[in-house]
């Protein structure tokens, strides 16, 4: 039934269980995986004095190459571990906002299941769901499969 899976992951420990749930069904089902992990926006840092800091573009590049290093390095881990389990996975790096990012990639991909955490980094206990696997599973026009 779901032949083709994506799971999101925030390198979270959440994200590392839904993780293990989509390799593990991945080789149940003989899927094709792919394992997304979007990289954060550059944070800009606001002035208390007048409200506006310039950053040099160059800086933010640099801000922008260590992100890109930390989540390939997360990808890297993922596949490495999904490959444990026999199971070939390809993995995507995206940087932007992390909801429109799964959705878009598994619409591109085509993908019939979406697999995130029910929280992520953040982590605030006291809500049932993170805004990405909330905004994820209210959007997505395929089904979603949320590990707790
Ligand atoms: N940057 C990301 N890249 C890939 N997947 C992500 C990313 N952020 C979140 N996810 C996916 O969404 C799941 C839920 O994380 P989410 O960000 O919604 O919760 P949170 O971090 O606890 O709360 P919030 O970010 O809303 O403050 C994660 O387990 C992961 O599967
Ligand atoms: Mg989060």
């Amino acid at each position: 039934m779901f032949n083709k899976m994506l799971v999101a992951i925030d390198g979270s420990e959440m994200s590392a269980k839904a993780l293990d749930a989509a390799v593990h069904l991945a080789k149940e089902q003989q899927a094709e995986l792919s394992i997304l992990h979007v990289g954060r926006e550059a944070v800009v840092a606001t002035s208390s004095l007048t409200g506006i800091v310039y950053v040099p573009e160059h800086f933010i590049d640099e801000i922008r190459q260590e992100v890109k290093k930390e989540g390939l390095h997360i990808l890297e881990n993922a596949k490495a571990k999904a490959a444990e389990s026999g199971v070939q996975a390809d993995i995507i790096y995206a940087q932007g906002e992390p909801a429109y990012e799964i959705l878009n990639t598994a619409k591109e991909k085509g993908v019939s299941l979406i697999v995130v955490g029910s929280r992520g980094i953040s982590g605030l206990k006291e809500m049932m769901l993170g805004s990405v696997s909330h905004k994820v599973s209210q959007l997505s026009t395929c089904p979603v499969l949320i590990v707790r």
